[in-house]
């Protein structure tokens, strides 16, 4: 068993599981994040803030993520060094030239870094403020018709957007994440196994619109908060 994880395609298949793991939160983390764009000063957002941190399940959810994204990051660096060292020169004559192979497939790895350092930036902003340094304030919110007092999770959220240089790299942060996903889900999904000739064409349908969907919804969440929110 600790053969095939150290073998290069159990480093893949790794890397697979837990990318897929990760668009799954990206999915829920989206979902979750749509709620900056209803009109109610950050009610239900704030509610459904409150109701993650407070959730034992998400709480037992999170080291598993963190594991994840280490997981994924660590073998993308092993994996991408080994190609370089086994191609040695050769891979300036392969290079960008090679036909019919995306540009995202030539580039996961600098796409991935462009991930991870907005990522620097984001856990910075937001994971930082809510969890260790607690900068957020009370906030009194009805749920259920119950008046619940929570923290305001949106007032940190919208104030952030209101810098300029803050939606910029976000925009830049989901493109590059669009274009790490639009190769990496169908490549995930590939690895794994669950491709075939019919389905390899309809998986690279599927993994270009989830990877765009999400890229374009994280950006447009940035821009409208920025535009349309500010008081
Ligand atoms: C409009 C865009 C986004 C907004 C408004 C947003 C908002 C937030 C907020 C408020 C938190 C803190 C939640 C908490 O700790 O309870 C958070 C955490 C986090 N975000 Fe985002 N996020 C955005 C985009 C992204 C993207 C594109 C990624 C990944 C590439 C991402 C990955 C994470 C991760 C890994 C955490 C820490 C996990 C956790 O404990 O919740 N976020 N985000």
């Amino acid at each position: 068993m600790s053969n095939f994880f150290s073998s290069s395609i159990g480093k893949k298949f790794l890397m697979s599981i837990t990318g897929l793991f990760l668009v799954m939160f990206l999915f829920i983390h989206l979902s979750l994040n749509a709620l900056l764009l209803i009109d109610d000063g950050g009610e239900l957002f704030n509610a459904a803030a409150h109701f993650m941190a407070t959730n034992p399940l998400i709480k037992i959810m999170e080291p598993f993520l963190a594991l994840g994204f280490i997981i994924h990051i660590i073998w993308a660096s092993t994996i991408t060094l080994q190609n370089q060292k086994a191609r040695g020169k050769d891979r300036y004559a392969s290079g960008n030239k090679t036909p019919d192979v995306s540009w995202a497939s030539k580039n996961m790895y600098i796409l991935g870094i462009t991930v991870f350092s907005f990522l620097v930036v984001h856990i910075a902003q937001f994971w930082v403020k809510f969890k260790i340094t607690k900068e957020l304030t009370p906030v009194d919110i009805d749920i259920a018709g119950v008046h619940t007092e929570v923290e305001n999770a949106y007032a940190l959220v919208n104030q952030t957007f209101s810098m300029l240089w803050v939606v910029i790299v976000y925009v830049v942060g989901s493109i590059g994440l669009a274009w790490h996903l639009s190769h990496g889900v169908w490549s995930a999904l590939q690895t794994i196994g669950f491709s075939n000739t019919i389905w390899r064409k309809r998986w690279s349908v599927v993994g270009t619109v989830v990877a765009w969907f999400m890229g374009l919804g994280f950006s447009l969440i940035a821009i409208l908060q920025y535009l349309f929110f500010q008081s």
